[in-house]
């Protein structure tokens, strides 16, 4: 790998013509300034330094030429050939992945279209009367509220975990511009939930600290994020790179951690607890908040159960039957971590719940994403307790989505130029 600091040794060391700065400007007129640490290695600063070293000039030059820089970030080659439908594919594809079109996965680009079409921001919802029943001595019984304290402490982190692993590890390993453009999406989504959660501390006046913190202070929580970040990690590496059966398997591992799980089975006892309370008219705005999420997150899950789906299908030998009860065994995990999120947020029956009905309700949902990714369901017969969640999830924006929507908000209207 290129060691930078080697070239601020001596700034003459990188030549305007090495591979990394294909296309050299004139040099300036005098001695350029010391690049700054966030020029230097990508900013394309390689007209400052001046051949001064042959010696120098070509170490430097076979480092670039060794250096492996992430897919989409090669040099230009004029003149090759025109992409083709063909040339693309999910993972380790050596096609240009600057150019979008033609498409190869449209179900990538109308998740995008979709999630574009769904846009919104925390400030439109109105927080009025979550505030006043918050503060009210009797508005919400003690098991109510744990409900509201776990649920933001989980999802306040949670979300940054995803966005993290979006942006930090998945990113550069997804071989296909349509599904990077789906991604950028998601990750913009990741970001307004974490600031919904925010919003919705902020607005209750809830101890930020306490919150922000439960992730790696309350068991259940941080069992749940820990286990996440246990699958991030080894995708997050620099040196990472997939290729080989086993790395490949490696970003299906991740993949079905944060999409089957995380995305899929963590979220589900928090949001149908608090979207359980605005059906009962309590917390409706953060409930509203959450309902948005929702819709978002189904969205994220069924993009990611695509992209499993299709990397088996290009990669048949990456799926064998060892690898199969290893995610099987996976998703079992993370619906016992559910389950025991279940039992600690929920002591007694509160909402028309309780953690048995819960359990009842994971065990579905396990199998349907067991069921979605092509693997044996593992609870025969689960029934799902709760029918209306599917109808929250399916809720279109043309079907009045937005009524209660803030009508004065504004987007970017607050600008003062003066
Ligand atoms: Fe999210
Ligand atoms: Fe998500």
């Amino acid at each position: 790998m290129l060691n930078w600091d080697e070239f601020h040794e001596d700034d003459s060391a990188v030549a305007e013509s090495s591979p990394q700065y294909a296309a050299p400007k004139p040099a300036p007129a005098k001695p350029a300034a010391e690049p700054s640490a966030e020029e230097a290695p990508e900013g394309g600063t390689g007209n400052r330094y001046q051949t001064a070293d042959d010696e120098r000039l070509a170490r430097a030059r076979k480092s670039l030429d060794e250096l492996d820089v992430a897919a989409g970030l090669e040099e230009l080659e004029m003149g090759a050939a025109r992409i083709e439908v063909d040339d693309k594919q999910m993972i380790n594809a050596r096609a240009d992945l600057n150019q979008l079109v033609p498409f190869k996965y449209e179900w990538a680009w109308q998740k995008y279209l979709d999630g574009s079409a769904n846009h919104w921001m925390p400030q439109e919802v109105n927080m009025n009367a979550d505030i006043a029943l918050w503060k009210s001595q009797d508005g919400l019984t003690a098991d109510e509220r744990r409900i509201v304290e776990r649920s933001l402490g989980y999802f306040s982190t949670a979300d940054s975990l995803v966005a993290n692993n979006l942006v930090l590890a998945l990113y550069r390993l997804i071989t296909n511009p349509e599904c990077r453009q789906y991604l950028l999406r998601q990750a913009f989504e990741e970001a307004i939930h974490t600031h919904a959660y925010q919003y919705c501390v902020e607005s209750l006046s809830m101890d930020e600290g306490a919150v922000f913190n439960m992730y790696r202070e309350v068991p259940s929580v941080a069992a749940k994020s820990a286990w996440s970040l246990k699958h991030t990690q080894s995708l997050s590496r620099p040196d990472f790179q997939t290729g080989t059966p086993e790395t490949d398997q490696e970003l299906l591992r991740n993949l079905v951690a944060f999409y089957c799980v995380t995305e899929g089975i963590f979220f589900y006892c928090g949001f149908s607890q608090i979207l359980s309370m605005g059906r009962r008219n309590k917390m409706t705005g953060v409930a509203e908040q959450f309902q948005y999420i929702l819709r978002d997150e189904s969205m994220h899950l069924n993009f990611g159960i695509d992209m499993i789906n299709q990397i088996k299908i290009e990669n048949p030998n990456l799926w064998t039957p060892e690898f199969q009860d290893e995610v099987t065994q996976m998703i079992i995990e993370g619906t016992e971590l559910e389950i025991a999120y279940a039992r600690d947020t929920m002591p007694r029956g509160v909402l028309g719940m309780n953690a048995a009905i819960m359990e009842e309700y994971l065990h579905f949902i396990c199998n349907r994403r067991l069921a979605q990714i092509g693997l044996k369901e593992q609870y025969p017969g689960a029934k799902n307790p709760f029918p209306w969640m599917s109808e929250i999830i399916d809720l279109r924006k043309e079907k009045n989505f937005f009524e209660t929507r803030v009508t004065e908000y504004q987007v970017g209207g607050a600008l003062s130029w003066d």
